[in-house]
């Protein structure tokens, strides 16, 4: 038998908050979908177990057969949105004892950066995480989990690029900046592009960060399409200096145009938390003007697929082969099914297809209650190479 280290991380007391009694489950979930993609089967017996009256969640990891990617390794299990402490456990039974390891520093700013706004609406950071994470591990490039960069193929490396094309006051944005990663995001409210564009500002300004910020207005053959806000930040002064710095921008603007203000093939994620239906509405596209201010004839409708079945082909356009769409959405105003039928019909592969005879898990293990009227799932889907 080959040597394999047993492991076992504390869930996050803020992920038991978000989830309440799905905590464990949804960090099993992930962490399920991070051994399928990212340990070529390395990673293996992912399950919970209570010590101290506490939720962890346990696996055992081959690191012996790859011991040049233990670093990467270390940072892909230090990225899951669900993690908290993390031990190797030494013996078995009663006499199992756990020994902390140092997680890797994926994140490289402070974690106010995610929780300081507050507002209706918010998308939970942790939960934006995680969206994040198992739609990153869906491209054909899983381990760019672990930090900035990307690889192309002809060698060259970038940072990776994330698009919310729905993404209010930049949830999104932020878990996207926080991991050294370039930002994009749409949405139809100019309230939420200014609102961000003053939250990053004030906490770039505050954390002493070397940027330019700014606002603008993005036009197309001579008509506004809306504002933009635009940022570049170093994660250090010397790589300001240097121009290695990150992007972030937020454009306002119907999504289905997202297509006519980002260049073809340019993100490696495009990740979106969709109108619930409850307290945001999604607006049949077109009925907003540039402005993003309601008018009373505007139509709120409470599933998301119509929106979506619009928005999609612009979205996919915008991704780079290989790259992955993750959603989350209500189930209780639209069925999987019908987000997979848009996913599959805009010529994407869903993960976890459930008309595949394989086991669908890992991908059908997040559906969870948000409150009386959302209960939340996600589904990802991958843009053919
Ligand atoms: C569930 S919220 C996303 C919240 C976001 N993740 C956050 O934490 O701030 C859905 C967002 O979709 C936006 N939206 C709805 N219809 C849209 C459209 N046609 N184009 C762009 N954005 C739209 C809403 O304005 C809202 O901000």
């Amino acid at each position: 038998m080959l040597p394999v280290t047993r492991y076992a991380f504390l869930v996050s007391p803020s992920h038991n908050r978000v989830y309440a009694q799905a905590a464990p489950a949804l960090a099993v979930a992930e962490m399920a979908v991070l051994a399928e993609r990212a340990f070529e089967g390395r990673l293996r017996d992912v399950g919970t177990t209570t010590l101290g009256g506490l939720p962890y969640v346990t696996f055992t990891l081959d690191d012996a057969a790859r011991p040049d990617t233990a670093g990467t390794d270390l940072a892909l299990l230090s990225a899951l949105s669900s993690a908290y402490a993390l031990f190797v456990v030494d013996g078995d039974g009663d006499d199992a004892t756990l020994r902390p390891v140092t997680r890797a520093a994926v994140d490289l700013f402070d974690s106010d950066l995610l929780t300081v706004q507050k507002y209706a609406g918010k998308t939970n950071e942790d939960f934006t995480r995680l969206l994040v994470n198992v739609t990153v591990a869906a491209t054909d490039r899983p381990r760019d989990l672990a930090g900035p960069w990307t690889t192309r193929p002809d060698g060259a490396r970038r940072r990776l690029r994330v698009l919310d094309p729905m993404a209010g006051r930049g949830t999104t944005l932020n878990q996207a900046l926080v991991r050294g990663w370039d930002a994009a995001g749409v949405d139809v409210d100019q309230k939420d592009v200014e609102a961000y564009a003053t939250f990053l500002r004030t906490w770039l300004k505050n954390h002493r960060l070397k940027h330019t910020a700014g606002l603008s207005t993005v036009r197309r053959d001579g008509r506004s399409l809306g504002r933009r806000f635009e940022a570049t930040v170093g994660a250090t002064a010397d790589e300001y200096r240097a121009g290695d710095t990150i992007a972030v921008e937020l454009v306002n603007a119907d999504t289905v145009r997202a297509a006519d203000l980002f260049p073809a093939g340019h993100f490696d994620a495009i990740v979106t938390d969709a109108p619930y239906g409850v307290q945001h509405g999604n607006r049949a596209s077109g009925t907003r003007g540039a402005g993003g201010r309601s008018t009373p004839h505007d139509e709120l409708t409470r599933s998301p697929v119509p929106l979506l079945t619009k928005a999609l082909p612009g979205w996919v356009r915008l991704l780079r082969r290989g790259g992955a769409v993750g959603i989350s959405w209500n189930v209780r105003v639209a069925p999987r099914a019908a987000l997979e039928d848009v996913l599959r019909d805009a010529g994407l592969e869903v993960l976890g297809d459930v008309r595949d005879d394989a086991a669908p898990d890992p991908w059908h293990g997040f559906e969870h209650r948000v409150d009386q009227a959302i209960q939340r799932d996600l589904v990802v889907a991958r843009k053919p190479r």
